[in-house]
């Protein structure tokens, strides 16, 4: 059994005010309230104003991520900021969440995963943790995705949102507890079911790539469907096996908020119950890396969910890459 693991000690999230409702787009594609509901569970998203970048809200949920755990910026020793929306491509997002909140004393970097990002995130600061190399870190997912949706585009447009979440992980030193599995997977053969083909150094911005359309999200929402169903699924069970647990033994469940069809199918395969699934899509839409933080904070902080120690917290998500995994954590209440 390890004898250092690291568990989550506290969260924070930014949302931004405006609202699109299905009821706005139908107004700018040919789409209905009634397909977006039955067919992806969502209600509305968030909108973050043009202008302002992932760091506006990666700092936001940060800093409250610190103030509810009364733990200073200079106290943080790494942050990781999972996003496929940086500020700009360079420098990451992370240093400039450094700079803005005054983690005088921390190192880190950008990930990118797709909608993986805050559990392919999670599981390297969890490793970094365990080597003693760090103490603290701030794990951030942070999407303008609305930057780039083509809202003229009704299989793209209804389906994401902006948003941003943060954990603080801290080392457990009582062994059983905290972080104890994770599950990661990419298969690049899926890259171009979603993807942005332009902006990046094959394809950099020019009149031509934006008549194109090519700086904008694309995908075959089909194809993405299947494999997020058969891959979220397989990563779930399989983690639980691993560990000798079954969905019965699962006191949260916290999925990646793509669609609740695929939320629904992956929780009927790992036999989790409905009550223990976070479903908050209808508000929020996918918001890509954010969208797990997110999730566990309207768990914990606005549903009031009384995680006890022992209990089991199972995560998982699917995104862009195609990137996948689960992550097992057992809570740690110090
Ligand atoms: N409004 C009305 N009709 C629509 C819309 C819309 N917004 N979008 C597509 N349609 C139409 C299609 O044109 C199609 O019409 P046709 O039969 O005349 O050709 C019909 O609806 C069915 O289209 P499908 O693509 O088969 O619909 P599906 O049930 O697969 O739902 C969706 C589409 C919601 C995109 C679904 O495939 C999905 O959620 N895929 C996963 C996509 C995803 O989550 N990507 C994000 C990143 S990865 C991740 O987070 C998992």
């Amino acid at each position: 059994m390890k004898q250092r693991t690291a568990y989550i000690r506290s969260v924070g999230r930014f949302l931004p005010e405006r609202k699109l409702t299905n009821s706005d787009l139908e107004k700018m594609v040919e789409t209905s309230d009634d397909w977006i509901v039955t067919r992806t569970g969502i209600r509305e998203r968030r909108i973050l104003e043009p202008g302002l970048g992932c760091s506006h809200m990666a700092v936001p949920a940060a800093i409250e991520c610190l103030e509810r755990a009364g733990v200073s910026p200079e106290e943080v020793d790494l942050i990781i900021v999972g996003t496929v929306t940086p500020d700009m491509l360079f420098p990451s997002t992370a240093c400039l969440v450094q700079d803005k909140i005054g983690a005088k004393n921390a190192w880190g970097f950008d990930l990118s995963a797709g909608c993986s990002g805050f559990l392919f995130s999670l599981s390297t600061a969890s490793q970094l943790i365990e080597s003693g190399k760090v103490n603290r870190a701030l794990v951030i997912g942070s999407d303008v995705i609305s930057t780039i949706i083509d809202y003229t585009d009704r299989s793209t447009c209804v389906i994401f949102g902006d948003g941003a979440g943060a954990v603080l992980l801290e080392a457990c030193d009582e062994p059983g507890f905290g972080l104890l599995d994770f599950m990661l997977k990419i298969d690049g053969g899926g890259g171009e079911y979603l993807c942005v083909r332009g902006g990046g150094s094959r394809i950099p911005p020019s009149h031509e790539s934006i008549d194109n359309r090519e700086h904008y999200v694309t995908q075959d929402g089909r194809q993405v469907f299947k494999a997020s169903v058969s891959g979220m699924s397989d990563v779930s069970v399989r983690i639980l096996e691993k560990n000798g647990l079954t969905g019965k033994d699962i006191t949260l469940f916290v999925p990646h908020q793509a669609n609740k069809r695929i939320i629904d199918a992956t929780a009927e395969r790992a036999h989790i119950e409905e009550e223990k699934i976070v479903v908050n899509i209808d508000k929020y839409g996918n918001t890509v890396a954010a969208s797990i933080p997110l999730a566990l904070y309207e768990a914990l902080v606005e549903r009031d969910y009384d995680l006890k120690k022992g209990d089991y917290l199972l995560m998982s998500a699917f995104g862009a890459g195609f990137t996948w995994g689960s992550a097992l954590m057992r809570w740690w209440g110090c």
